[in-house]
Formats: C-alpha cells, structure tokens, sequence
C-alpha cells in the first residue's frame, strides 16, 4: 500500500474537543425513504474512533443531492439522522434544522457530551457551493468546532466550503474512509500488485476515456465494455481488449456484452492481482442485461487479491450482488463516483489537497 501523505485523524489530538466532521451522506432516498445506506455506515469507524478518543462532541456535515441554495424539504437530511441513530444505539445523535446562526448554536450546546449531532443540508445554502469563507466561520462558530475531520470521500472532488474553506480555518485532518479510499486507489495507480487489469464500462466514452488514458500506460490489461464498447469503441492499443459480442433486445439494441466477452474478462480476472472495475457492463436495471456484470462481480469478489470497484452505479450494483452473495469479498467498494474516477483519472481533489500534510 502507498503511504496517505496527510494528516490522519490518529495524528491530531481529540480529547475534550468538538469534532467537526465533513461526511457524504447524499445517499439514494425516496419520499423520504433511505434505499441504501452504504455512505452512512461508511462513516461510522471515524465517528466511534473520534468518540472513543474523549472527543466532547461530533458535529457532522452533509450535503444531499443539488437544491442548488434553495431549501428543498425531500432533500433534509432528517432521515440520515434517523439512520444514524440506529446504526450507534448506544449513543445520543440528534439532527440541527439549522446549519448556523443562534438556533444551530442552540442545538449544539443541548446535544449532551459524548453526542452527536447532524447539521441540514449544507447545499440549502448558496454559501456552500460558492466556497465562501464566512459561511464557514459562521458554521465553526455556531457549532464550535475545534477540529475538522473530512470524511466525506464521495465529495472531496469539490471545492465548497465544507471542503475547501472549513479546512484552511481549523487544524484538519483525514477520517478513515478517505483515507482508506485513497491509499487503495492511489496503490492500483502507483504501486499495483501485477498484473494489473483495468474494466471499464459506463455509457459516455466522455467520462471514461480520461481513466482509459491514465491506465493505458499503467496497466497490463484494460477491459473496454458497456455502452462504450457497444457503441464502437476503437483503441490501437495492444493491452486494450474492447468487448466482441453483445446481448440485444428486441430491436437490436446492444444492452450487454455478450458471453464471449464475459467469458475472457472473468479468465483475465482469475489470472489478475489487482482489479480496478469502474462501470457496468450492461444495463443493470434490467435483469436480462445484467449478466455480465454479474459474472464480473462473481470472479472479482471470489478473487482473493487485491479488488477494487470504482464508485456510483458500479458500487450500487455490486451492493446487490452482496445482498444475495454475501461470500464474496472486495478489497474497496469505492463510496464516491465523480470522486474516485477523477483520482483514478490521475486529477487532484481540492478536498484532500487542503488537508494538513502529516
Ligand atoms: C456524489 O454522489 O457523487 C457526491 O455526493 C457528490 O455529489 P455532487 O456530484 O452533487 O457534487
């Protein structure tokens, strides 16, 4: 594994301090429902560890979807408090309607020690988004924070104020989840275990070609399929291997790759030691095209070497797969989508960037 080169939240001194924590809880809800909690139970070994260290309280901070500064109530992030409270039975988790201002503060001050509480939607608030300085302080300043933990992986590709702006006002530091989704993803780039092989898939070539480019030098094998490889996907390239065949529906529209591709992908992962998979192969949400991507998820998860599923609708597919298999294994089911493709693209997240270098 690289070694993380900034400041871990091991590094930096807890005891008697509120914690602000910056987590990505913008996870798939429906009237109100959570459909899926993985970013929720993401964040938990931060919070316990940060708790277990004598922290007095933990503030956390989300946003959830794009309300574009507006306050959109489908889009509170009530519920995650809710969630939360449920997945830490043992300790206090309360939820802020406000993000600052006195009644923020008010309900900061009543959380009892040892509590935790989630502020609103960050993104109810233009602030946010704009990067601005002063509504970080005034976040700092309602909730009291001492010290900022970023935890939130799936957003640190943004430069907003609960990323960018908090961290140069506090001392900051990294929470597990980045930092085990960066010295994961940074290993496969710079230090993989070969041979490395590489599955793209998706629908826009736009998205990934910017991952095919960073690997073509980097990996031994690079898989092109999904909607890419079957929308005709041309590469001169001796170690890209595009997906041959298709399953089509009715009217012939390639929705898979067909058996002959799944076929030599799954021997290419039996013969890899690392495996990045970033896309699907078919349309997943039907499941007569979802075979393929399915026979993958079943050859990386029995895979004991080093496993890595990029985020968005690959690590949501692969979350189903685990529902009905719970044997498979995977080193890293990525939480961030735009996050861990533009690390992995080799760009620079301004959310990790700013945090103090160990
Ligand atoms: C995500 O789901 O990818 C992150 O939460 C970031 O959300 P955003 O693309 O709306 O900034």
């Amino acid at each position: 594994m690289v070694e993380f080169r900034k400041k871990s939240v091991q590094d930096i001194d807890l005891a008697g301090k509120t914690v602000l924590i910056r987590v990505d809880y913008n996870v798939p809800m429906k009237n109100g429902v959570i459909e899926e909690d993985m970013r929720i139970s993401a964040s938990l070994s931060t919070i316990r560890y940060v708790l277990d260290q004598g922290a007095r309280k933990v503030v956390l901070i989300s946003h959830l979807g794009r309300p574009d500064g507006a306050y959109v109530p489908e889009m509170s992030l009530a519920p995650c408090a809710q969630r939360l409270g449920e997945l830490l039975p043992d300790k206090v988790v309360r939820f802020s309607d406000m993000i600052y201002g006195d009644d923020a503060r008010a309900a900061v001050d009543a959380l009892p020690d040892g509590g935790v509480i989630l502020m609103e939607n960050l993104r109810f608030v233009p602030d946010e988004e704009a990067n601005s300085e002063a509504f970080a302080k005034n976040i700092i300043d309602a909730t009291g924070a001492e010290v900022f933990v970023q935890d939130g992986f799936a957003v640190i590709h943004r430069a907003h104020a609960s990323t960018d702006a908090i961290a140069r006002l506090l001392p900051s530091a990294a929470g597990f989840l980045v930092e085990k989704e960066v010295t994961s993803l940074e290993t496969a780039m710079k230090d993989p275990k070969r041979p490395l092989l590489v599955i793209v898939g998706g629908a826009k070539v736009s998205d990934k070609q910017p991952l095919i480019d960073k690997f073509i030098e980097i990996a031994d094998k690079i898989v092109v399929g999904g909607k890419i490889a079957a929308d005709g996907y041309l590469s001169s390239s001796p170690n890209v291997y595009v997906a041959e065949d298709f399953a089509e529906d009715g009217n012939g529209t390639k929705l898979d790759i067909g058996p002959v591709s799944t076929k030599k992908i799954v021997e290419m992962i039996k013969e890899a030691h690392t495996i990045v998979w970033n896309g699907t192969m078919g349309m997943v949400e039907d499941e007569r095209f979802a075979k393929a991507s399915f026979a993958i998820a079943q050859a990386m998860g029995e895979s004991n070497e080093m496993t890595i599923v990029g985020g968005g609708d690959t690590a949501g597919f692969v979350e189903k797969v685990l529902k009905t298999n719970g044997e498979l294994t995977f080193s890293l089911i990525s939480t961030g989508g735009g996050a861990s493709l533009e690390l992995l693209s080799g760009k620079q997240l301004p959310g990790l960037e700013v945090l103090q270098d160990k």
